[in-house]
């Protein structure tokens, strides 16, 4: 029966009932119309599926959280994570994941920016898009939250974000927009709180007006767990789905407004159309038996943090070629992952300790400070460490936050360590310069305390492989190449929000003066800024140039590694509107080179990055004047600028024209159209065509082609080009994972672990 059919067939009562799920985790079924209920459960770090008495969660990889994740600067890595968690979510009976959340990080206090992306909207919208599109390849649904303006926990089931509609749209709108637009999410979960007094879940202009009218969102749109405030108003401004269940209390309540004709039943069946139609695509799809390699996820999450965890400070102490004492519990007991609903179970869990064992080094370590806490100050333990680091040649000294002090439903009171971790930092930099400090935490903190370490490197939340990827990164095995999603001031009273955060009303008077926009525009002297992340080589940047033509601006140029490592790093475009001196992040493109090797590159982004929204013409806008480009490897790290004229432009055309931008770079000895055939001399041709040729035979064991078919594929292989793998696997394998993979081919001795994840999508036509 379709879904038309069954609308027909429903009872008033059972349409009620299938508007809100089955307990916490499910949607109902109804036997009697063969509809199936699909399963849920949590992300985004990893699947968090806990069963009703199950006292853990069932074992998932625990990968990176997205505050480290979105350090990659690298949405295909993200789309790597989230196809992987896609697998597992079919491996474990999952149909629909609840993550990415998107929102933005307002202030560091926020109790969620561990699971968050980032300050700017385009980074924010470009993780959670990579993620989203990972996540759906599998056939698994994901869910965008929490839409919108919420930026804190405190007061979170009540709270009101007071904000102007320019400060909405060009701001804290956008990254739902990228999302929505580019990747499809299978559902949006509204938020709990109010939007200018309007509670969001029951808020038509945002669920009906913003985000179906205008972005053309044809998806599920979900309540928070707990978020409805008016069930009947929410079904009018567009909130088709109540979670969790809730069948005593809003049932009767929609039959009576359908009756009394305060709900038109098209709205309702509308509800229910969008409902059937997710649960009969998600139903089909997932789940598999198939276990997934727990293996090969872990090495995907060691992976994912080595190329996402930012080193902030080198005095040329890193990488380490001698063993370390080290210093800290955390090294032994990491904090890899937060509280609350993103909580996985992992299936394995490495530390730096371990790692250093494994790798045959012996270290001398001192936990300094004792377990069950990092408040207690203990003078035994901070003398122990003090004297191991006076006695040793160099320090690992790892510091952080507690589990517990990085959860949802509550804000952070301040940015500080602990009283404890401040005196350790102090007196074992004090007692040996040559330290490393390791910080391990879901937000930004305060490390004035770590001011004379020859090195910091900020691990965030690095999961489950964070050990072993600290271990590449401080041994050198990996250079470092993450960036900072957001900015890390010198103190808390710096934030522009810092009188309205938090609070029951919540008023957004710095409007889009936010993170790096607002400390650029007054200069206002950060410890980090926005985008900033050292590696172990050196880069230049050359040859830059700006174009403009149709409504979009292309930058390129030429980037070479001018130092004895190979390293990757993110060339940043920041660009302002004619007329504004405010610098906004409007592409970027994340390359890995060896010594010498140099690539040109380009990153082509729509007018509408940089349009401001016009309030009385209700639409985006652009000056016209000159628009200044700025090129570097941080917001404050400017390279080149370019300074280029462009007209004005405004209306429809450009409110629909935001677009992620695109990136391209040169190679030299292979390009899209070059041959599986072209390729045999390399190793990975070697791996791709004996990945192709085995499935093919399997087909053949299968009994899925007879042998005429086989040896006509067999012969097919050699000639594809590479680029119709792309359109072969309906996307899965993307034009940017083409580019990554003709940059490895080029490399003399390529990361084979980094090819077989490249070609893991790669079919047979
Ligand atoms: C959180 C959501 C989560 C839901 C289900 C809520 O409290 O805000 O992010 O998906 O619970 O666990």
């Amino acid at each position: 029966m379709n879904i038309a059919d069954i609308l027909r067939e429903l009872t008033l009562g059972e349409k009620a009932s299938l508007c809100s799920g089955e307990g916490s985790w499910d949607t109902k079924d109804l036997s009697r119309l063969n509809i199936p209920s699909i399963h849920m459960t949590d992300g985004p770090c990893g699947v968090r599926n806990q069963k009703r008495g199950q006292s853990k969660a069932d074992p998932a990889t625990c990968f990176p959280a997205p505050c480290l994740l979105a350090c990659s600067f690298d949405p295909e890595l993200l789309a790597m994570v989230g196809s992987a968690i896609g697998e597992e979510c079919r491996a474990i009976g999952v149909h629909l994941l609840l993550a990415p959340g998107v929102n933005l990080k307002r202030s560091p206090l926020g109790g969620r920016n561990f699971e968050y992306f980032s300050e700017d909207p385009l980074l924010a919208g470009m993780c959670a898009a990579g993620y989203i599109r990972g996540v759906q390849t599998q056939g698994v649904g994901a869910v965008l939250k929490h839409f919108a303006l919420n930026n804190q926990e405190n007061w979170r089931l009540v709270s009101n974000s007071i904000v102007d509609e320019a400060t909405m749209r060009e701001l804290y709108l956008r990254p739902f927009e990228i999302a929505v637009k580019s990747a499809k999410p299978a559902a949006v979960m509204t938020s709990y709180n109010r939007v200018n007094g309007i509670y969001a879940s029951e808020h038509s202009a945002l669920l009906t007006g913003v985000l179906r009218d205008e972005w053309g969102y044809e998806g599920l749109v979900v309540s928070d767990w707990g978020a409805v405030n008016d069930r009947v108003a929410g079904l009018r401004a567009g909130m088709d789905f109540e979670m969790p269940g809730s069948a005593a209390v809003n049932d009767p309540r929609i039959l009576k407004a359908v009756q009394t004709g305060e709900l038109s039943s098209a709205t309702l069946d509308t509800a229910v159309e969008r409902i059937l139609t997710l649960v009969e695509r998600l139903s089909q799809s997932a789940p598999c038996t198939k276990q997934f390699d727990i293996n090969a996820h872990h090495a995907l999450a060691r992976r994912a943090a080595a190329e996402s965890v930012v080193l902030l400070e080198n005095n040329g102490l890193l990488p380490l070629s001698k063993t370390p004492a080290i210093i800290g519990r955390l090294a032994e007991e990491p904090h890899f992952q937060g509280s609350g609903s993103a909580h996985v179970n992992p299936t394995e869990q490495d530390n730096f300790l371990a790692a250093c064992h494994q790798a045959g080094l012996v270290p001398s370590y001192a936990p300094g400070w004792a377990s069950g806490g990092h408040e207690a100050e203990n003078p035994a333990l901070l003398r122990q460490a003090t004297e191991l680091a006076r006695n040793s040649e160099s320090v690992v000294l790892f510091l952080g936050t507690e589990a517990s002090d990085e959860s949802e439903g509550f804000d952070r009171k301040d940015f500080q360590l602990s009283n404890a971790q401040q005196q350790l930092a102090r007196a074992v930099i004090e007692a040996n310069r040559n330290t490393v400090v390791v910080v391990q935490a879901g937000g930004v903190v305060d490390l004035a305390c770590a001011e004379d370490a020859s090195a910091i490197l900020y691990a965030y939340l690095s999961g489950q492989a964070g050990g072993t990827a600290l271990y590449d990164l401080i041994f050198g095995e990996v250079s470092p190449s993450g960036k900072l999603p957001e900015t890390f001031p010198l103190r808390l009273e710096d934030t522009p929000c810092y009188d309205s955060f938090g609070l029951r009303d919540t008023f957004y008077t710095e409007k889009t003066a936010m993170g790096y926009r607002y400390y650029n525009a007054v200069n206002k002297n950060v410890r980090w800024p926005f985008g900033h992340g050292l590696t172990y080589s050196d880069f230049e940047l050359k040859d830059v140039t700006a174009i403009t033509q149709n409504a979009s601006i292309t930058v390129s140029g030429v980037l070479q590694n001018i130092g004895n490592t190979m390293a990757a790093q993110t060339v940043q475009v920041y660009a302002s509107e004619p007329g504004t001196e405010v610098h906004a992040l409007c592409g970027f493109i994340k390359l890995k080179l060896r010594p010498n090797e140099k690539r040109t590159f380009s990153v082509t982004f729509p007018y509408r990055q940089m349009a401001h929204w016009d309030e009385v013409a209700h639409c985006f806008a652009l000056n016209t004047g000159n628009c200044h480009i700025q090129v570097g490897f941080s917001s404050r790290d400017i390279r080149h600028t370019c300074t280029l004229y462009c007209e004005s432009w405004s209306g429809e055309q450009l409110s629909a024209a935001l677009a992620p931008p695109e990136t391209r770079t040169t190679n030299t000895r292979f390009h899209s159209n070059s041959t599986v055939q072209d390729l045999l001399d390399t190793d990975i041709g070697k791996m791709l065509f004996s990945k192709l040729s085995k499935e093919l035979e399997e087909e053949r064991k299968r009994g899925e082609i007879d042998d005429n078919f086989y040896h006509m594929y067999l012969a097919q292989i050699r000639q594809y080009p590479l680029r119709t793998f792309v359109l072969a696997t309906h996307g899965k394998f993307t034009w940017h994972m083409l580019s990554k993979l003709l940059a490895l081919l080029d490399e003399p001795s390529p990361d084979m672990n980094e090819a077989a994840t490249l070609l893991q999508t790669i079919r047979v036509i």
